[in-house]
């Protein structure tokens, strides 16, 4: 039998979830259905139940549910946990369990796809929202040599800097704070670029080998991109890489089988001039 599978979120419109399960389940045999669901916005929860009442196994948590979705979960992974979070769900009897998955796919496709290793690396980590919170522990577990938080609401990024001082060397500050040296890696986990807005940064972050990481995706040349392209930064990526490695992930928690990445972040991935 056909099992069901979704993303939820509001608004979907561009989503590429559906796409992208429906190749991982023809590569990989899996005999799913995987559909689209906006649920309202004051009804999320009625929109999991009905969901998992007409036989849903699991979905993809996306904007603006993560944290309803971490609320109703029976049973959490410690990365949701930790990020208070969660972007994937699986029902089993009457059990809800969330994950999170947002932050090894944002490291996998750093790591494995871009082959840019973290470790002893200076990271520069823009934001301190839900995309940022769910991405610190896992960049401190690839031993960076120095992880700073910056966010615009300094209160955010000093708190998650205590919640993980131990597990590194971790500095935080606003943008004002920001020291006049090159980073390794930048990578931009604010909303900014959703509604096209620039980040108060200097061209002076970005050397000719830095990776500059875009969260978003699918939003053309960010005002991000565009300084790091003019800084003449040595590669500016943005999250499509990071979308398909955690709904791979996502797949093999439901389905027991990790799926091939690669042709589908090809597929999906918008050539920017
Ligand atoms: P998400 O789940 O996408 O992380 P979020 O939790 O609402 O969304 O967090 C949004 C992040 O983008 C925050 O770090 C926010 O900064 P504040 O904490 O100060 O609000 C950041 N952000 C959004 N727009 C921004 C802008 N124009 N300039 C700087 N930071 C911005």
């Amino acid at each position: 039998m056909t099992d069901r599978y979704a993303v939820m979120g509001n608004p979907l419109g561009h989503t590429k979830s559906p796409f992208i399960h429906d190749r991982f389940a023809a590569a990989t045999g899996q005999d799913i259905a995987y559909e689209a669901i906006e649920a309202p916005l004051d009804g999320f929860a009625r929109a999991v139940d009905a969901f998992r009442s007409g036989g849903g196994k699991g979905m993809n948590v996306t904007a603006p549910f993560k944290l309803e979705a971490f609320a109703l979960a029976t049973e959490c992974s410690s990365r949701a946990v930790q990020a208070g979070a969660a972007n994937a769900l699986l029902f089993r009897g009457n059990d809800v369990l969330a994950e999170n998955f947002d932050g090894v796919g944002l490291v996998r496709d750093i790591e494995s796809n871009l082959r840019f290793p973290m470790r002893d690396c200076a990271v520069l980590l823009l934001g301190a929202g839900g995309a940022a919170r769910g991405a610190v522990p896992i960049i401190l577990e690839r031993g960076p040599a120095k992880l700073t938080i910056v966010n615009r609401t300094l209160s955010k990024a000093v708190s998650l800097r205590d919640q993980y001082a131990a597990f590194g060397d971790v500095a935080c500050g606003g943008y004002a704070d920001l020291p006049d040296n090159v980073f390794e890696i930048v990578i931009n986990a604010t909303s900014a670029s959703l509604y096209g807005q620039a980040l108060p940064i200097r061209a002076g972050l970005f050397g000719r080998t830095t990776l500059a990481y875009e969260l978003a995706y699918g939003k053309g040349l960010t005002p991000y991109q565009q300084l790091a392209r003019q800084a003449g930064v040595g590669r500016s990526i943005d999250g499509v890489g990071m979308l398909v490695e955690q709904a791979a992930e996502a797949f093999q928690w439901w389905r027991g089988v990790r799926p091939q990445t690669r042709s589908v972040i090809d597929a999906i991935t918008v050539p920017i001039a």
